[in-house]
């Protein structure tokens, strides 16, 4: 299955492409049928024997994760996803190893001289450097030097076999509902300039500068071989107005009031809670008044039933994700006010996936009154994906 089809991407062999499928196979059976018969045993035998002992199922994800983890069933669900994870690496790393000296030609091309904006005194934060984060080898800063793109061709190419097709051609399916449910709920709202913090490269930032034409888009990330990568990326697929730039989202380089949007996806939760309020801080304050903040997440686990809170913080324990749990534990309409936000001004939405429910779902969403409505597929890469979304509005 070819899930890029941009310009930029590294181009596997035939053998390469049959591995990177393999992949792609075994992740879907794990977080589709593998993951139905592990629920299927907690509901019929591990629930009922904690209700024997305790008086009650279980009250938390915690709680429910206690319960599961012994069992034979979550056991195996567990070392198939972690060892479907490191394959997922596995298939794409020789690829680009093989490709870089042709992508990083064609990078140098498409920035024509006039790529991101990087730091060379640049220091990575810890929660970048001190984890292979989602279990990347190097995590997402590893570098060997000023044109090292590797890193954001890994990511790319390995985000489109460990989402088996789940989040669109060029991955850019949450951007592209999102963008697409925003313009529709408020077709007033006219953003001249954008912020996408945390952008990686730049896949989610792109259906913003296609939805708002006229806007200037802005991404930045800590880690440079994603925004080498993601600007090329950008540039040859015609995806408009915008500029990558190396900076860390707690403290921003922007004067007060300089945009319209601050945008985030699947971002926060890889931040720990001292980091997640200073982003906050600096979206609210680099906001324009009548400006929007809205972070595309998992949902927060106070909002979900214990065992789809257990099911979305499995990747905090066994993903090297640490911080994923402490963030999905937290209220966002409350991280929100802690920021300065009105509590007044609090939004969250749940938008079908594009890719997946088609247009006319989303402009339904986006025509609904009703507040979220989180299902067990919400944040899943499940067959029929729904994404979180939560913010403020500037007063
Ligand atoms: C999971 S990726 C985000 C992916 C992307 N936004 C998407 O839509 O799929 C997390 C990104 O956050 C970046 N990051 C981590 N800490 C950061 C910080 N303090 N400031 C800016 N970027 C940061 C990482 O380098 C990484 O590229």
């Amino acid at each position: 299955m070819l899930v890029l089809k941009h310009e930029m991407r590294p181009s596997p062999t035939a053998d390469e492409q049959a591995r990177q499928n393999f992949v792609m196979g075994l992740r879907s059976f794990v977080l589709n049928d593998l993951a139905s018969d592990m629920r299927h045993a907690y509901e019929t035998r591990i629930a009922p024997a904690f209700a024997r002992t305790h008086q009650r199922p279980p009250a938390t994800g915690s709680e429910v994760h206690r319960a599961i983890r012994g069992d034979a069933m979550f056991a195996l669900y567990s070392a198939l996803r972690v060892n479907a994870q490191r394959l997922v690496w596995d298939s794409v790393i020789p690829v680009v190893a093989r490709e870089r000296p042709r992508l990083e030609s064609i990078a140098a091309r498409a920035s024509g001289g006039d790529g991101p904006a990087l730091r060379d005194d640049f220091a990575l934060p810890s929660n970048v450097t001190a984890v292979d984060v989602h279990l990347l080898p190097g995590s997402y800063g590893r570098s060997d030097g000023r044109h090292d793109l590797t890193t954001g061709a890994i990511y790319d190419q390995g985000l489109a076999v460990f989402s088996f097709g789940l989040m669109g051609d060029n991955l850019d399916d949450i951007g592209s509902s999102i963008a697409r449910f925003i313009a529709g709920r408020y077709p007033d709202f006219a953003p001249r300039d954008i912020l996408d913090v945390g952008c990686t490269i730049g896949h989610n930032t792109a259906p913003w500068a296609r939805h708002y034409p006229y806007a200037t888009v802005t991404a930045i990330d800590v880690a440079a071989p994603g925004l080498i990568y993601g600007d090329a990326r950008a540039k040859l697929q015609g995806a408009g107005n915008i500029r990558f730039a190396q900076m860390d989202a707690t403290k921003l380089d922007y004067p007060d009031a300089s945009f319209d949007m601050v945008f985030s996806s699947m971002f926060l939760h890889e931040l720990s809670l001292k980091q997640i309020d200073a982003v906050m801080r600096e979206a609210r304050r680099v906001l324009r008044p009548g400006g929007l903040m809205l972070h595309m997440e998992l949902p927060p686990n106070p909002q979900m039933a214990a065992y789809d809170a257990f099911y979305l913080d499995w990747d905090a324990y066994y993903n090297e994700e640490p911080f994923s749990k402490a963030f999905r534990d937290q209220e966002p309409r409350k991280l929100c006010a802690k920021a300065g936000f009105d509590p007044a001004n609090y939004v969250q939405f749940v938008v079908p996936s594009l890719g997946f429910f088609g247009a006319q779902a989303v402009d339904d969403a986006a025509a609904m009154q009703d507040e979220t409505v989180l299902d067990d597929n919400t944040g899943r890469l499940a067959d029929g994906v729904r994404w979180f979304c939560f913010g403020a509005w500037q007063s």
